[in-house]
């Protein structure tokens, strides 16, 4: 399966990063997203991120050019159809994907591969409401999608060996490395990362530290780049809460009860960084804790 042209549904966070690193390792990129808005803030941050990796001379400005060029962006999804790999990065919620698939289906070419870059959602159930189960399967890259070297590969039951063997090809060209996980419930990371920042929410719950305290120990105790809660804020509480549902859903063990807390800050609209709020307060110059 020769892989040229890449269709990217979503430019948000994790789509904006995803259609960077694929224009970069040299694909054509197709990036859709439901309107103008939000396609033009999407290459608006990819320009700005190759930017700052030319001013540190980890690119030049002639790739650049050549990156951005390759990107295209288009509001009509059948445009996709067209593409040889699409990898679907929209709002980590069921229903909204599996509308994106039922639209894209009726307009994709015989060997097009689907698959998503959900961090929890079952891969087969995703597969099993298209055309091509055998050709779908799970895309995972972490964020922020240029600096992160992981990207989870994700088979679901139907997937065949070629379309597995044509995304670790991919995985290898954007020079990063893949891990294979299973389709169970939140995957790999998530299914570790998760149940770890819940536990970071409870500890602060029940008052055995604050919020500076648990991430300075995580930090400087365990050498994380991020304590968990400035991580949570990273990728988003509503994220976090999802996949703990997901987890606690669908294995059925109290194990992954969400803390009533991250509900709570959730339920505030305090999602982290994108909102402004979470477990810090990013309005000011410096984020403040909340608690
Ligand atoms: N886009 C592109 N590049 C970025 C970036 C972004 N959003 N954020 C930072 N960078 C680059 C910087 O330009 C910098 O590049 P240089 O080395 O060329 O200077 C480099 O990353 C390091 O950035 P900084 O020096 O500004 O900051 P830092 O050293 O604190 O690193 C970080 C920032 C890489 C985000 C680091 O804090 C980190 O690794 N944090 C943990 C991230 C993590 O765990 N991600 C996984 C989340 S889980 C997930 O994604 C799965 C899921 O489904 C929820």
């Amino acid at each position: 399966m020769d892989i040229r042209k890449v269709g990217v549904v979503g430019a948000g966070q994790m789509g904006n990063g995803i259609a960077h690193v694929m224009a970069v390792a040299g694909y054509d990129v197709l990036l859709n997203d439901i309107n103008q808005e939000a396609l033009d803030k999407g290459v608006g941050v990819i320009k700005s991120n190759m930017d700052r990796m030319v001013s540190r001379d980890k690119m030049t400005a002639e790739d650049r050019d050549a990156a951005l060029s390759r990107i295209t962006t288009t509001l009509d999804l059948p445009e996709l159809g067209a593409t040889d790999l699409v990898v679907e990065s929209a709002t980590e919620r069921e229903t909204v994907k599996q509308a994106i698939f039922e639209d894209l289906v009726p307009h994709l070419g015989p060997d097009t591969i689907l698959t998503s870059n959900t961090s929890s959602i079952s891969i087969t159930r995703l597969a099993s409401r298209t055309d091509r189960p055998e050709k779908f399967m799970g895309f995972h890259f972490m964020n922020p999608v240029p600096v992160m070297q992981l990207v989870e590969l994700i088979r679901g039951i139907a997937t065949d060996k070629p379309t597995y063997d044509a995304c670790l090809a991919v995985v290898e060209n954007l020079g990063k490395t893949a891990a294979s996980s299973e389709d169970f419930p939140a995957f790999i990371v998530n299914r570790i990362l998760m149940p770890m920042i819940n536990e970071a929410v409870y500890t602060l719950y029940e008052g055995v530290g604050s919020v500076i305290s648990i991430d300075t120990s995580m930090k400087l105790g365990t050498n994380h780049p991020m304590g968990p809660l400035e991580l949570a804020d990273f990728i988003g509480l509503d994220t976090c809460l999802a996949i703990m549902n997901v987890l606690h859903d669908g294995l059925a063990d109290t194990k992954y009860r969400p803390c009533p807390l991250l509900t709570k800050y959730v339920e505030a609209g305090w999602l982290g960084r994108k909102t402004g709020r979470g477990f810090y307060d990013y309005r000011g110059e410096e984020p403040v804790p909340t608690r």
